[in-house]
């Protein structure tokens, strides 16, 4: 049996843990960005027996086992859509963990309700669809999810006995979430259309309402049309409003998912004007507002739309209370039932550093990927192939012969060196090296790194 620890040596504990945490962070700018480990090394040194007898506060010595093997997300760690993780709202995670709560309605848990309640509302707001509803989520896949599980009910009720077969839209740029979710949700891949984009790699609205009038004179009815608020490989933003008008003429729901970009809109609201038109909309906080993962969020428009795909009964009654404050179940509107105080974190980070520090740092990132752009354009050796509506630029090496294979030999050897992390993207069919900043780390100086490193690795591969 767990004993439970006097606090005294609670304290203690916790005090060598937030030691260990201060000199992770301490040492992040000269830490290898990737860690310098092996399948076999790792598990020797992380891995074996549970032990039967404890090892009480040796287990420190454990924990800092863990450091050398964990990826440094320092200012130079670029790869896919990665929020770096601000510390001050980790803290608040050892809070949410000690005190245990179980978010699934206001009755169990009146505080993080309210305070989950309250950082959706904040969200909502931030993207200007104030009055939306919503929760927390693992990402923005499951919010994905959850927003099509929601779109099926509304358009194409599993009970409706004799419906016809339902479609989802989405660009040939969604994001994996989306096809996985059509799966899951027994719409069938085969029901998922990929319409065309254009050269900014933004879906088509012209090859959208052809594939739905195609559908519709087939007798197959529209479930839902997915837009893009920022797609993973170039960042580009979908025509959200023309979208919209396209989806409401065709009866269709509107899901955006906005994972990656949405909460650009702190910074660039313009650029996002649309996000208000959706009926249901996926946001990452722990992509561009640099929360620990896991921070995501669906937001939606009719909280009863919500009830009607998660709620057994459709009422409140399984909370003993139709008071709309106190008689709240988070399980009648999400996929869920336990579920962990993740909204304390979001909490506290906001109120710690203010939402004029995350426009800036969103302002920055914006800044950084046009400065690599434009360092990229001006470079002979290296070719732009997108700088998207936000913060991904997606770039290779010129090479005579053979551009892909050296390409992808290039990124291993970028983020083998250990300074620069990017990942990649196919962009026009081509391999490209793909940096994103989500970093409230990265500097000016960082961003030239990223060149001189791609420079110096290009070569050994040349
Ligand atoms: C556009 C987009 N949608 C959805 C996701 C999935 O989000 P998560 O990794 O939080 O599940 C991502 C992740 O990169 C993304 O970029």
């Amino acid at each position: 049996m767990p004993t439970d620890l006097p606090t005294d040596e609670w304290l203690r504990l916790a005090d060598a843990v937030a030691r260990l945490a201060r000199d992770w962070l301490d040492d992040l700018d000269r830490r290898p960005i990737a860690p310098r480990t092996r399948g076999a090394e790792a598990i020797a040194a992380l891995g074996g027996e549970a032990p039967e007898v404890g090892l009480g506060h040796a287990v420190v010595d454990r924990l800092r086992e863990v450091l050398p093997r964990a990826r440094a997300q320092n200012g130079r760690f670029l790869g896919y859509v990665l929020g770096s993780g601000e510390p001050a709202g980790a803290v608040a995670d050892l809070l949410a963990s000690v005190l245990n709560q179980n978010v699934t309605a206001w009755r169990s848990s009146p505080a993080a309700v309210t305070v989950e309640r309250t950082v959706v509302s904040w969200l909502a707001a931030a993207l200007g669809c104030g009055g939306f509803g919503g929760s927390l989520t693992g990402g923005g896949s499951a919010a994905n999810l959850m927003g099509l599980a929601m779109a099926r009910e509304g358009r194409a009720p599993a009970r409706e006995a004799g419906r016809p077969e339902g479609v989802v839209y989405a660009s040939e740029e969604v994001h994996m979430s989306i096809p996985k979710a059509v799966a899951l949700l027994g719409i069938g891949t085969r029901n998922l259309r990929r319409i065309a984009v254009d050269g900014a790699q933004r879906m088509r609205v012209d090859a959208l309402e052809r594939a739905l009038a195609e559908d519709v004179a087939a007798g197959r009815r529209p479930i839902a049309v997915v837009a893009t608020a920022g797609t993973v490989a170039t960042g580009a933003i979908d025509p959200l409003d023309a979208i919209a008008d396209v989806a409401a003429r065709y009866g269709a729901w509107l899901h955006v998912d906005g994972a990656y970009g949405a909460l650009a809109a702190l910074a660039a609201p313009d650029r996002l004007a649309g996000l208000r038109r959706a009926d249901s909309l996926s946001v990452d906080a722990h992509k561009w507002l640099y929360q620990a993962v896991d921070c995501g969020c669906l937001l939606f428009r009719d909280a009863a739309a919500a009830r009607r795909a998660f709620s057994d009964s459709g009422e409140y009654v399984k909370t003993g209370s139709d008071d709309a404050v106190e008689g709240f179940a988070f399980f009648d509107e999400s996929v869920e039932l336990s579920r962990r105080f993740r909204a304390l974190r979001l909490w506290t980070s906001i109120q710690f550093h203010g939402l004029g520090a995350f426009r800036a740092a969103i302002a920055r990132d914006l800044a950084h990927a046009r400065a690599l752009a434009a360092r990229v354009a001006a470079e002979p050796r290296l070719e732009l192939l997108a700088a998207g509506d936000l913060s991904a630029v997606c770039f290779r090496h010129r090479w005579p012969a053979d551009a892909d294979a050296r390409n992808a030999a290039l990124l291993r050897a970028v983020n083998a060196r250990g300074r620069v992390y990017l990942s990649n993207a196919v962009v026009g069919g081509v391999f490209a090296l793909r940096a994103c900043f989500v970093n409230h780390r990265t500097t000016d100086a960082d961003v030239e790194e990223v060149v001189q490193e791609v420079l110096a690795a290009g070569e050994g591969v040349g």
